[in-house]
């Protein structure tokens, strides 16, 4: 936890059960969102500069290394971003495009506050969002292990049998499978040196799911929420996320006057040890992150 009294303030994480070895990943990140303070002093920026960087790196379950869908071969992604000046964008279950966030932030500027499927993604054309079909040796290698726990005894998400995916099969095909849960996002809180704040997260949905699935991440209050006493953000297993309204319920404790630390613990004790999750948040005064599993993170925090 730090204290962080005026000046900016910005947290990424780069999701609960992701490798520590990443870090280096959220560091780059943290850096380009204090570049893009520099420029524009707009904390949204910022935060999606931070997101827009991890999704780029092909090591998150995020853009360019969003995990496989159990068909080996789809890969739907999920965006949402919003701040303290009333924008407010997400996208559910985009596929071939660069860079989700940035889509999210793109829908901040329509009527709407959320697209989905294909019309998210012929909203993508309308407005010549470049496409990414490219699938990496990162990604086939994560779906190799999905598909490997998939076929062991343990379940593959707390509480559900593997053998469930086969049941509710709605790919086009017939399985394939040899019958770990992957389930991360990428994430951003910033607060900006006006007093700002954005929160922007980017995820490749979990893995093993269904076609069309989509977790805590684009859902408001859920995986993100912004106000005026700050900005959070969730990661972990959307299913278990969502049913506590997770993003809000800790912006309201700090609202509340809770230390952010304590309040991000008792987000964090919301869940069973089996479940997967992590919360990032800034505030007026404070910075800080937590977690059950390991999460690679950074903060940069101004004097
Ligand atoms: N937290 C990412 C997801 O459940 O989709």
């Amino acid at each position: 936890m730090s204290n962080t009294q005026g000046g900016h303030a910005i947290v990424v994480h780069g999701g609960a059960g992701s490798s520590c070895d990443y870090t280096d990943g959220c560091e780059r990140a943290a850096r380009y969102a204090v570049e893009e303070l520099g420029i524009s002093g707009d904390a949204l920026e910022a935060a999606i500069a931070a997101v827009t960087v991890m999704e780029d790196d092909g090591r998150f379950n995020a853009g360019r290394g969003s995990v496989l869908c159990l068909d080996g071969a789809t890969v739907e992604m999920d965006a949402a971003v919003m701040d303290t000046r009333g924008r407010l964008g997400a996208v559910a279950c985009v596929q071939g495009i660069e860079n989700p966030v940035l889509l999210a932030r793109a829908v901040a500027d329509t009527p709407h506050w959320f697209l989905a499927g294909e019309g998210a993604n012929r909203f993508a054309a309308a407005i010549r969002h470049p496409a990414w079909n490219t699938i990496s040796e990162h990604q086939r290698e994560q779906h190799r292990q999905v598909r490997e726990a998939l076929a062991g005894s343990a379940p593959s998400m707390p509480g559900v049998r593997g053998d469930a995916f086969l049941r509710f099969w709605n790919y086009r095909g017939a399985p394939d499978l040899p019958a770990a849960a992957a389930c991360d996002t990428v994430g951003a809180v910033v607060r900006a040196a006006d007093g700002h704040f954005g929160v922007a997260s980017s995820t490749g949905g979990s893995a093993p799911s269904l076609l069309g699935r989509v977790g805590d991440t684009p859902i408001i209050g859920s995986g993100f929420y912004a106000g005026p006493a700050g900005a959070v953000a969730a990661t972990g297993i959307g299913e278990h996320i969502v049913r506590h309204l997770l993003a809000h319920r800790v912006y309201s404790w700090i609202e509340d006057g809770m230390p952010l630390d304590r309040a991000l613990q008792r987000g964090i004790d919301l869940f069973g040890k089996d479940v997967a999750v992590g919360l990032i948040a800034v505030s007026r005064t404070e910075a800080g992150a937590r977690s059950n599993r390991d999460m690679p993170q950074a903060s940069i925090i101004s004097d």
